[in-house]
């Protein structure tokens, strides 16, 4: 596997640092639990087998968005240790073949952060411009409070605008009012961002994923966004002023020559908006821009086979012949795919079937910590939530919580995640679903996703192969092949709880198949003729021979 690159032909998994392993009892995960379970995710003969964690934010903060409000993009925040932590976590997870991607929130800071207090400290500080200032009511009026400069609202709520009394101007911000916006029309503020990049990969950082990188360039003129039909505030508008502005395909480019000036470094853009073409945009012709980008139209889709193949068939269409794709079903943004595509007893059952498609599509896949355990949202009582969107729209919205609660390490006092008062409840399914016990249980969810990400390791089909869809509009199954110069593999999925009959094309079947790995092995696939017969839930991968 010598053409082997981590972020094309790897897996890529999101650790939430918070929530996954607490070394010194305060509730709060951090980078030294993180570094006792390295072995889980790779380096060791049971690790899961991933190529690379996405950290989320790390940074100091004040947690008011826990860590995507940086106070300082230099330094490690003391709830997660220290940066003499971070350099050995670069250095141990190397050493097993992992590789590191940092969240970069570029797209604001924390109020805070010294800039921002800098900033907010008189009209003409030389660092006023690093944010977006604003006076209120028409141009050319006196500002006073209430009359915001335009229309903008804030994604979690409200305006997008603060009032400042002190310099008696307005400041805007795409999420919380302790969120200000940064200006990257200011040449000062943008050779600093560089100068900071540089900073994590001198350290050995071999990714970074852009938080709302489409956000980082404003309407110049601050027009008004024009109105949409939407229930809350921010989506009744579309937003063509308050992101995705041209100029942002100079950063992306320049972003790119940087990376490109260390040994296969990466970037993933979240992008907001219009999934898949802007990510396709962001994406360029895979020679410039950014590696990858997030696709959200995925993770929008219900567990039809047919709904998922279009929008597989989309991003495919949507992206230069050069450029990759990838894909993902959970975050810490999103319900949980184990919950938002059913849950109950066949809950998992659709795990493994849904492992088995992100992992056998043509795309890079990123995991989200404990979905290889099945993990499903945890519910959150109203006097528990923490997380200020939910907190706001309770009971509309109850917030993120529930797919940041503690990784389940074993049956033990706080599932292994602390010793102390986890900062969110744990999932209430503990006992049964954690890692040791998956770990021991060769029918577990965990050791599915072991078994894919073995074949898929060992599969140049899996890795890079074309991807071709065998059914038409499906209703009850997916199939298709992946195909290289070397070997073609066939994936059959069966989305629901009864057996079905697949019928492909006969020159097909007319060929002889092994079966390679099927996530129900007491009835594994049968090739019949021109048809397939899948097992209720069936995954499975055949290689032709
Ligand atoms: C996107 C991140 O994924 C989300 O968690 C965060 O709240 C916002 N950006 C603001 O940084």
């Amino acid at each position: 596997m010598s053409d082997f690159l981590w972020w094309r032909d790897g897996v890529i998994y999101q650790v939430y640092p918070r929530s996954f392993a607490d070394s010194n009892g305060d509730g709060i995960g951090d980078l030294p639990g993180l570094l006792a379970h390295l072995d889980y995710l790779n380096g060791a003969p049971d690790s899961l087998g991933v190529d690379a964690i996405w950290l989320s934010p790390v940074y100091p903060s004040p947690m008011h968005d826990f860590g995507y409000d940086v106070a300082d993009y230099e330094s490690i925040d003391p709830s997660f240790g220290t940066l003499e932590d971070f350099d050995r976590l670069v250095a141990e997870a190397h050493r097993r073949g992992i590789r590191i991607v940092m969240d970069l929130v570029m797209n604001h800071t924390s109020d805070l952060h010294p800039w921002f207090v800098e900033s907010r400290s008189s009209r003409t500080n030389p660092k006023r411009d690093w944010y977006l200032w604003r006076d209120g009511g028409r141009a050319g009026h006196h500002c006073r409070p209430g009359r915001m400069p335009n229309n903008w609202q804030a994604v979690f709520g409200g305006k997008a605008w603060e009032w400042d009394p002190a310099t008696e101007q307005y400041y805007y911000h795409m999420f919380l009012k302790q969120q200000p916006d940064l200006n990257w029309r200011s040449p000062q503020l943008r050779a600093r961002m560089f100068e900071m990049m540089k900073f994590w990969l001198d350290r050995g950082v071999d990714g970074f994923r852009l938080d709302v990188v489409s956000g980082y360039f404003k309407d110049a003129a601050f027009r008004d966004n024009p109105p949409a039909l939407g229930l809350r505030g921010f989506d009744r508008q579309k937003h063509i002023h308050d992101s995705d502005q041209p100029e942002l395909m100079g950063v992306l480019d320049d972003l790119r020559h940087l990376l490109d000036s260390y040994p296969e470094r990466m970037a993933v853009g979240e992008v907001g908006g219009d999934a898949p073409r802007l990510a396709a945009r962001y994406c360029g012709n895979g020679a410039d821009l950014l590696h990858l980008a997030f696709n959200f139209d995925f993770t929008g889709q219900p567990w039809l086979p047919r709904r998922l193949q279009e929008s597989a068939l989309r991003w495919e269409a949507a992206l230069h012949s050069n450029a990759w794709p990838c894909y993902t079903l959970s975050n810490h943004d999103l319900s949980r795919h184990a919950t938002r595509f059913g849950g109950g007893p066949s809950s998992d059952r659709r795990a493994k079937a849904a492992a088995a498609l992100l992992l056998t599509l043509r795309g890079t896949p990123f995991l989200y910590y404990g979905e290889e355990l099945g993990l499903g949202d945890t519910p959150i009582p109203r006097s528990e939530i923490q997380d200020p969107p939910g907190l706001k729209y309770w009971p509309i919205y109850r917030g993120r919580d529930p797919e940041r609660t503690p990784m389940p390490w074993n049956a033990g006092p706080q599932a292994g995640f602390t010793t102390g008062c986890p900062w969110l409840r744990l999932n209430r399914d503990y006992a049964r679903r954690n890692v040791a016990a998956q770990q021991a249980d060769p029918a577990s969810v965990f050791n599915f996703y072991r078994e894919l990400l073995n074949l898929r390791r060992a599969s140049p089909a899996l890795r890079r192969g074309r991807y071709h869809p065998l059914l038409h509009q499906p209703v009850t199954a997916m199939a298709y092949l992946r195909e290289s110069a070397e070997q073609t593999m066939l994936v059959a999925i069966n989305f629901f709880g009864w057996p079905v009959q697949v019928t492909v094309d006969e020159s097909l079947l007319g060929r002889r198949w092994r079966l390679r790995l099927t996530s129900t092995p007491d009835e594994g696939a049968r090739v019949q003729g021109n048809s397939l017969r899948l097992a209720p839930f069936e995954a499975c991968v055949l290689e032709a021979e």
